[in-house]
């Protein structure tokens, strides 16, 4: 250490606050993230960890920093799992718990997202809730835009975001929340009874195109059935009271050494300097060239979190003032390298404001690209200089910053000061740059621009916001006075190659030349030449990557011709009206939506609360982060925590696994595999024993569990897994894609389906059409990660599980069975589990096991919670599906055949997936009638991870095929794909292919209704007509019924329940299925209130438990609340049956006198409900006879979207639902199901790819990768209605399940975007007959819509070499 150095003084203590609360810390680990700290040392565990790479939100916190210059207090929020604790110091920490409690009372925010309904497994809702509140610090009445800014970086995976913008909108300036309508009477709608908000006229349901919200029109309505909107009433809501917030600490006001003290926190193997002056900073550099400069953290952080990177020295130069400097100068403005993204904004955005137009275009491309920079959390901390010397090749300011021809300030310690402009030279290699190891940059020149320049920055990515580009580009042209003709031009591209690029050649080509036609073509032919990409690139999409640089310069190109044209009227051509679309910036229409349903009797009784909107039973806990997750539960004396060890090879033997490295470590217990495991109790797999707990002899598939090390923190088990070596030696190549399954005959199976004489249906069609189509997997992606903990009680082998499962009785036969003792000895408890949609189901078994095992073998507590990335590397997810298919069918369209095979990837295990593919097999008829029918399925077995149980269970696999096959069969015979549907459409007394008789059935009531209330007539010919006048923008309109059978196989159609009664009249209630998110507890405590006649306060339910009801059945399948609810019926009736007496006996008294009368009499006040479905058996393929369905739900869809041709981007214009749920329990639940469905099939069929390396390695295992649908993906409009007058005879209380059956309408989207690409290609003269496969992403999109640009594109020769990912 240099004396320099040392002289200087630095505190080793830590302080911040936390709520209120002092922290003051001499021995912080400087490795340790502020997330970390809060929920293990504080036990704040409110804040949720669901991603860890500042990808998902569920981490939010508030930091506030008092700034002695301007003496204010600035409030922001960030990602707590990216920031590092040390980095806090002097700062105030603001978490879900300080905002509000249920015993302190709740802040607006908690209580407004819950009254909406916009809380549903809650694992999101903290960050929400801590989003939302960091906003209102700032702006108390924010405007709509920047509600929807400041959740950009929030993820949901329940809700499909509607509720939360419907609660989170009641705080804004211009809430628009209603049918849009200015004077929507929802806006102002109350009659003081949060259980009844008023009813709701046709026109305010935002169905009609004019009207008004009248009393007449409203009258008429309550007459027709009575039904109601405003599933949030809005006059009784708390009001919003900034003064009521939580008070800055006036400590951190008045300590300012604070603020400049300089910090050296020593960790076990980290060491963090916080310099606050540029001669410390240089000084340290230049000791430590090595150190990692470290400002917000959120490239690091995900570098050490995710890629097993180790800094062993940090310096955060964040407080040295001359990295936050911000300097106007002649030229342009000079930001301090530090300064964060956010308040780089706020700056340019002033400027832009201040300055004339053309002075500041250069900003307004750094705008334009920061709008679309990750979330807001990330923006409130990430520097401008930490993503410039990042180097990324997609980083998305390198190329504006090239293009504007900044220049960097460079210091260090030896050599003092430099100057570089950023241009073709200053990025040398993958993330490397021309700035040297010991040097530091302070800060960054960006430029005013001539009046004579125009420039602009584009950005394509999969999903709009928060994500990274697949390209991106920005672009400057400066013109010759006076004229048209180039005088220089500057073209940067990111994405394109391993650094960002400018398109040299093409610039120096082009300078010179008029600005015409001419200049374009040319242009095109250089770009390519700039810019080539090899068939094996990483990232893949070579094709449609090189097609967006011509897409984005032809933008570019019309762009500045229009602007041209306004300044050199003579001399360039103005855009044709027909132009204008491809250059129109994004601009999400406002947000618009609808809940439409049949309310209950208004004369009901506060203890008949069936059918009411109740909130989530759970809701204000999950606001507040009360609401406790398994994660959540405090550790335990001796508690150790386990991590996998997982295979890196698809197909390999296993030669030897040599853990000793691993065991050396300090902190590591132990560790076990195949070897310490009899062969029998390895077994594992649910219908058949295929698959280990520990791979024992070889490995066929990445991500298969080797081995599970044991220790006493979880970052040292999971350090220690990578010390473990296995040797492995490669078997013949993996089996990954279908294609390569069907070629190998690898599968399980065939099933077969046949109805009527196929043969003689094909001899008597008109046509024969045949097609193909492949839709791709889902991810799970609940916000909760897999997480258990063991408990081994010390005798008999007894063991207590806390589990975030929705299988439960599976889970507690693995454990015993692992650990050798009988189901008797092993309680495994649910409380709540944050989301599972299928993927709790039977693959938690596989990351359970080996924590139980090492439990048992210590006689310690063991938990385990997996990390995002290997959560989805190894619980595999929805089955990518491919169907191939030959129709015959009349001159209208008429199915006389159907010939259909559809082909599964398994996954090396079966797991779920026969009676997946079975489902399937048995919806792919979705509303159609046929006569003459053969399904086959093959469920391909392959060297993936198993796939499994997924919402709607190969149903929506199966609609997407049924609706694509009408759709092909109608263009080609050239009809309206809507008449075809309704002439092949079932109704009421049909037999399904599966000879199952359609009872009160509702398709086409629910057809007949979307139509009407979408106004689906009109908008098709405004859609035709929206087409005609654009050239570059098509609309696509689609509707789309849906059938979907509801039931378990015949066994499993069982429920059971515990309803016990205590003395001072409470009730303790517990039944067989799981709380995740969906509503079930909540619908299941209406139903006993109801049946026990008392107010719904006085039930309670604990968990779910094996040891109260046992043998339960996993909770899918959307039908948990059938079985379960009619045991909880049984158990409640008895319960009242037993009481009559004393009810008799004294009518004028109470329940809690009754109950006590009761217990004097010693008349039990405990009973057990049962319940089966007697009318479904199992489905026996042989002689094609069973009624595997107990019931049909029903719904359709109306949905028209935008689609960009040049780049393949879509926005969902609006969608239409109607959906048939029986008579709801509970609407606000089932809307919310509805509507969170919807969203989740949005997902699979638009943005959610899942990659696979050809060697058979998920590539995308995060947020940062793989995109869920965010706030900006749901439809710009979006109307929900429940049928009316629906009734369901074979449920409770005439109710149908909603679960999975929306999820199929998603298929509207898909065909909407098929539809709007259809008519980009009639307008080029091809057909409307092709290909389009599942997931409609940009990249498909864009390469579907063809187009001269497009056809410039070389194909991509591979040669020898290998894709960089397969479709599997
Ligand atoms: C969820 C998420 C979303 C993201 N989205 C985007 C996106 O949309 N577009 C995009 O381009 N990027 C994105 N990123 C990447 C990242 O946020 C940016 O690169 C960010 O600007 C990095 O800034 P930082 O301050 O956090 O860097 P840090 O992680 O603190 O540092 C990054 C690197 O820069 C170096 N460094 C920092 N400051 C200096 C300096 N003054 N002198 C020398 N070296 C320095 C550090 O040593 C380190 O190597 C995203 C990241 C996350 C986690
Ligand atoms: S856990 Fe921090 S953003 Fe996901
Ligand atoms: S409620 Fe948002 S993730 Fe479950």
């Amino acid at each position: 250490m240099s004396p320099a150095v040392q002289d200087e003084r630095f505190s080793d203590t830590l302080v911040f606050f936390v709520n209120g609360r002092k922290i003051v810390d001499s021995s912080v680990d400087a490795e340790c993230t502020l997330l970390t700290y809060l929920r293990t040392k504080l036990l704040l565990t409110g804040t949720k960890l669901g991603c860890g790479e500042g990808g998902c939100g569920a981490c939010t916190v508030m930091l506030s920093r008092y700034d002695p210059e301007q003496d204010s207090i600035k409030h922001y929020s960030v990602n707590a799992c990216l920031t590092l604790v040390a980095s806090v110091h002097g700062l105030a920490v603001t978490t879900v718990e300080g905002v509000g409690s249920l015993r302190e009372g709740l802040h607006p925010v908690q209580e407004r997202i819950t009254r909406a309904h916009g809380s549903q497994c809650g694992f999101c809702t903290p960050g929400m809730v801590m989003a939302m509140y960091a906003l209102l610090r700032n702006t108390p009445r924010p405007e709509w835009h920047e509600l929807e800014q400041h959740l950009a970086g929030n993820l949901c995976r329940c809700t499909g975001y509607r509720p939360i913008l419907d609660g989170f909108g009641t705080f804004c300036n211009d809430s628009n929340i209603g049918c849009g309508r200015e004077k929507c009477c929802r806006l102002s709608a109350t009659n003081g009874d949060s259980y009844f908000p008023p009813p709701i006229t046709k026109d305010c349901n935002g169905f009609m195109q004019n009207g008004s919200c009248n009393k007449e029109e409203q009258e008429r309505n309550e007459a027709l059935g009575a039904e109601a909107n405003a599933l949030l009433p809005k006059a009784d809501l708390t009001p919003y009271d900034p003064t009521q917030d939580i008070i800055f600490p006036p400590e951190l006001k008045l300590k300012s050494h604070l603020h400049n003290q300089s910090l050296k926190f020593q960790g076990p193997r980290v060491t963090y300097w916080r310099p606050t002056s540029l001669p410390h900073l240089l000084r340290l550099k230049c000791h430590h060239p090595e150190a990692k400069l470290v400002v917000g953290n959120t490239e690091v952080g995900v570098e050490v979190g995710f890629k097993n990177q180790t800094y062993p020295v940090l310096i955060n130069p964040c407080w040295v003032p001359e990295l936050n400097a911000i300097k106007y100068t002649e030229s342009g403005v000079v930001l301090g390298a530090a300064v964060s993204l956010a308040r780089v904004q706020e700056i340019l955005q002033e400027q832009v404001l201040l300055q004339p137009d053309w002075k500041t275009r250069n900003f307004s491309a750094v705008l334009e690209i920061l709008r679309w920079f990750a979330g807001q959390q990330i923006r409130n901390v990430a520097s401008f200089g930490g993503n410039i010397m990042t180097s990324s090749p997609i980083s998305d300011l390198n190329p504006v910053l090239m293009m504007s021809g900044a220049t960097l300030t460079i210091l260090s310690h030896e050599h003092g000061e430099r100057r570089l402009t950023m241009d073709q030279n200053f990025f040398t290699g993958y993330r490397k740059n021309t700035v040297k190891p010991s040097e530091v940059l302070i800060s960054v020149h960006l430029p005013y621009t001539q009046e004579n320049e125009y420039a602009q920055a584009y950005k394509q990515s999969r999903r709009r916001d928060d994500d990274i580009a697949i390209v991106n580009s920005a672009m400057r042209a400066r013109f010759v006075p006076g004229t048209s003709q180039v005088e220089d031009l500057r073209v940067a591209f990111g994405g394109m190659a391993v650094t960002t690029v400018m398109a040299v050649k093409t610039a120096k080509a082009l300078r010179g030349c008029e600005w015409d036609e001419a200049l374009l073509e040319r242009a095109m032919a250089l770009l390519l030449e700039d810019l080539p990409l090899d068939a094996s690139a990483p990232g893949g999409m070579v094709e449609y990557r090189r097609t967006l640089t011509l897409s984005l310069f032809f933008k570019f190109y019309l762009s500045v011709r229009k602007w041209l044209a306004a300044r050199v009227p003579a001399l360039a051509v103005p855009l044709r009206a027909d132009e204008e679309s491809a250059i129109a910036p994004y601009q999400r229409p406002p947000f618009a939506s609808t809940q439409v349903f049949q309310q209950v009797d208004s004369s009901a009784k506060s203890h008949q609360p069936v059918g009411r909107p109740l909130v989530h039973a759970s809701g204000y806990k999950q606001a507040t982060g009360e609401a406790v997750y398994v994660d959540d539960i405090p550790r335990v004396e001796q508690e150790l925590f386990a991590a996998l060890v997982l295979s890196s090879r698809a197909h390999a033997k296993i030669l030897g696994i040599d853990e000793t490295p691993a065991l050396r470590e300090e902190g590591v217990e132990a560790f076990y595999c195949a070897r310490d495991i009899s062969r029998e109790k390895n077994q594992l797999g649910t219908f058949e024993p295929d698959e280990e707990v520990f791979a024992s002899e070889k490995v066929t598939c990445v991500g298969q569990v080797l081995g599970v090390v044991v220790a006493t923190d979880p970052a040292i088990a999971r350090r220690a897994t990578r010390l473990v070596r296995v040797d492995y030696q490669d078997l013949e190549p993996p089996v990954v894609t279908i294609e390569d399954a069907i070629k190998q005959e690898s599968w399980w199976g065939p099933w077969k389906i046949a109805k009527g004489d196929i043969d003689h249906g094909f001899e008597s069609a008109a046509r024969i059409i045949e097609g193909e189509m492949r839709m791709g997997g889902q991810e799970h992606f609940y916000l909760e990660p897999n997480a258990h903990i063991f408990v081994p009680k010390g005798e008999d082998g007894e063991m207590d599980v806390f589990s975030s499962s929705q299988i439960p009785s599976a889970l507690q036969k693995m454990v015993a069975r692992v650990t050798g003792v009988s189901s008797n000895r092993v309680v495994v408890r649910v409380k709540r589990v944050g989301g599972a949609f299928g993927g709790k189901e039977s693959r938690i078994l596989g990351v359970a096991a080996p924590a139980a095992l090492a439990a048992a073998r210590l006689s310690r507590p063991v938990r385990i919670t997996l990390d995002r990335h290997e959560d989805m590397l190894i619980t595999g997810g929805r089955h990518p599906f491919l169907c191939r298919w030959r129709a015959g069918v009349t001159t209208k369209g008429v199915f006389t055949a159907l010939d259909v095979k559809l082909y599964s990837n398994g996954g090396y295990s079966q797991d779920l997936s026969p009676i997946v593919m079975h489902k399937a097999m048995m919806c792919v008829d979705n509303a159609y009638r046929h006569s003459n029918i053969r399904v086959t399925g093959y469920v391909c077995k392959t060297n993936l991870p198993s796939n499994t149980a997924f919402r709607g269970f190969g149903a929506p696999q199966a609609a997407m095929f049924a609706e694509d096959i009408i759709t092909t069969i109608a263009h080609t015979l050239k009809l309206d794909p809507c008449q075809v549907r309704e002439r092949n459409m079932y109704q009421e007394g049909d037999s399904t292919h599966i000879s199952h008789t359609l009872e009160r059935c509702t398709i086409r009531r629910c057809w007949e209704d979307v139509i009407a209330k979408s106004d689906l007539h009109i908008r098709q010919h405004l859609v035709q007509k929206f087409n005609k006048e654009n050239a570059y923008k098509k609309r696509g309109l689609a509707i789309i019924p849906t059938k979907c059978g509801i039931a378990f196989d015949r066994v499993l159609n069982q429920a059971g329940a515990l309803v016990q009664v205590y003395t001072d009249g409470s009730v303790l209630l517990t039944h067989g299925g799981i709380e995740m998110g969906q509503g079930l507890h909540t619908k299941i405590l209406q139903i006993a209130a109801q049946v026990l006649k008392i107010p719904i306060e006085n039930i309670h339910i604990m968990d779910t438990a094996t040891d109260k009801v046992p043998n339960t059945s996993p909770t899918a399948a959307s039908i948990s609340t059938d079985i379960n609810g009619m045991a909880v019926m049984n158990a409640c009736k008895e319960l009242r049956a037993r009481l009559k007496p004393f009810i008799k006996r004294n009518p004028a008294g109470t329940w809690k006198s009754w109950v006590k009368e009761a217990y004097m009499e010693r008349v039990s006040l405990s009973a057990t409900g049962f319940h089966r479905i007697d009318e479904v058996t199992d489905f026996d393929f042989e002689t094609m006879s069973g009624q595997p369905f107990h019931y049909y739900c029903n719904g359709a869809a109306v949905t028209e979207v935008e689609v960009d041709c040049l780049t393949g981007g879509h926005t969902i214009l609006r969608t239409d639902i109607v959906m048939d749920v029986g008579q709801s329990l509970n609407p606000a639940i089932d809307i919310g199901q509805v509507e969170g469905a919807f969203i989740q099939g949005v997902g699979l069929v638009t943005l959610e790819e899942l990659r696979y390396s050809p060697e058979g390695s998920l590539l995308v295992r995060g947020p940062g990768a793989y995109k869920i649908p965010g706030f900006q993906d749901i439809p710009c409009e979006f109307h929900v209605s429940l049928l009316k007058n629906a009734p369901n005879p074979l449920a409770i209380f005439s109710s149908k399940g909603v679960g999975e059956p929306p999820l199929l309408l998603a298929t509207s989207v898909f065909q909407a975007i098929k539809d709007a690409v259809g008519a980009a290609r009639v307008a080029q003269g091809l057909g409307r007959v092709f290909r389009l496969d599942s997931p409609a992403t940009a990249e498909r999109i864009r390469v579907a819509c063809q187009g001269p640009l497009l056809r410039k594109i070389p194909p991509a020769e591979l040669g020898s070499k290998k894709p960089w990912s397969v479709t599997v």
